[in-house]
């Protein structure tokens, strides 16, 4: 992808709506989209028979009604799982959603997608691979590819291995003296920063190197402004009901 191809929006809603509807969840992608949000970041993980699924943490229990790791149940065990209920009453039996579902309503709404590739541990380069494949398939013939990101290098270089068309960013939570060097091994088209690791130089050097930048997770509307102002190409928040989307 050359930087001229990047046709994203700049506001992207965190896990779907960030906390206002349950995260990785369809309802929450709705709720997002109902605030006028056209971007979504999300979770994706590997169910033990190695499907794509939407899913933020390495184990069920905070955000469903089942418990232990997600990758110690098939797809059909997790279908029967609840990960509305812990939200509130108003999702209750809200399903667990597969990246096929989420491609489906995101692409019959015309919405763009950050698929955040979130292995359980030990699965990094299998995961890498499979969404990236995955993402390859369920997103052909659309105008706008899916944007992958990871926190794990080996998961990111498995996904430029399967799928090296598909647009990468690397996830730093810190940024280390070597970040650029990282970006170009792993031929990224972005870095995605947490946003107290940014400032007006950061965003500029990347520029300058070629690089878009993203971050996470902005809530605060006057930090936004201060990152969009320094040229900031995406921002990522739960704040869906407090930073207008624009257009
Ligand atoms: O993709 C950015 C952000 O989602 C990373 O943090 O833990 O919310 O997945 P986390
Ligand atoms: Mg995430």
């Amino acid at each position: 992808m050359k930087p001229t191809d990047w046709r994203y929006p700049r506001h992207i809603a965190h896990r779907g709506a960030g906390k206002l509807a349950p995260e990785n969840t369809l309802a929450a992608f709705r709720h997002g989209a109902s605030f006028g949000y056209r971007m979504f970041e999300f979770d994706v993980k590997l169910s033990g028979d190695g499907k794509s699924v939407l899913m933020h943490d390495a184990t069920l229990d905070r955000t469903t009604s089942g418990h232990g790791r997600v990758d110690a149940l098939t797809l059909g065990e997790l279908a029967a799982l609840d990960a509305g209920s812990w939200h509130g009453p108003a999702f209750a039996g809200e399903p667990i959603p597969t990246l096929a579902t989420i491609a489906r309503y995101t692409q019959a709404n015309d919405f763009h997608v950050n698929i955040e590739i979130k292995p359980v541990p030990g699965a990094e380069y299998r995961t890498g691979a499979a969404v990236a494949l995955d993402a390859l398939v369920l997103w052909r013939g659309a105008a706008v590819p899916p944007l992958l990101s990871s926190f794990s290098e080996v998961a990111l270089e498995a996904a430029r291995l399967a799928a090296p068309d598909l647009p990468r960013a690397l996830l730093l939570d810190k940024l280390p003296a070597d970040w650029l060097d990282r970006l170009r091994r792993l031929d990224c088209v972005a870095l995605d920063a947490n946003h107290r690791e940014l400032d007006a130089k950061v965003i500029a050097d990347a520029h300058a190197a070629g690089f878009k930048v993203l971050c996470y997770t902005v809530n605060d509307p006057a930090r936004a402004s201060e990152l969009l102002a320094w040229g900031l190409d995406g921002l990522i928040t739960d704040a869906v009901d407090l930073i207008p989307p624009g257009k």
